[in-house]
């Protein structure tokens, strides 16, 4: 999955401006999930001969930009970044199960995987609704 890193620079932004101490626990659960996900998914891409990104590009900077500024508002409005970041993650998956010619080995990894962006995205619903 493209953008796996910038998911990953986003969540080290905001796991160090939240102050809320349930987000801040459960960011860095997902964060380690995203990480999992850069590995997996490495795996397949490498052996299909695509290059793995290895590092942040203007997208990424926007990405945790986001969560940059939001800091600015408080806890909230930092979730709700991080949401739409979620929200990119969950419509990359969606669209990549949509190519249905991919190995059926991939086709598992990024179900898996889009069960956990979705778990991602109802928590921080669910939180942001709280704060
Ligand atoms: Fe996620």
């Amino acid at each position: 999955m493209p953008r796996a890193h910038d998911a990953i620079a986003a969540y080290e932004a905001a796991i160090e401006r939240i102050d809320d101490g349930q987000s801040k626990e459960r960011l860095a659960e997902f964060m380690a999930d995203h990480q999992k996900h850069t590995e997996n998914l490495g795996e397949h891409l490498s052996g299909m001969g695509e290059e793995v990104p290895t590092k942040g590009d203007v997208k990424g900077m926007l990405t945790k930009g986001k969560v940059v500024m939001a800091d600015l508002m408080g806890d909230k409005a930092i979730l709700q970044a991080m949401k739409t970041n979620e929200d990119d993650t969950n419509s990359a998956y969606e669209q990549a199960m949509n190519h249905n010619d991919s190995p059926a080995e991939l086709q598992t990894v990024l179900r898996s995987n889009l069960e956990d962006e979705r778990r991602h995205r109802e928590w921080m619903e669910q939180r942001i609704s709280e704060l």
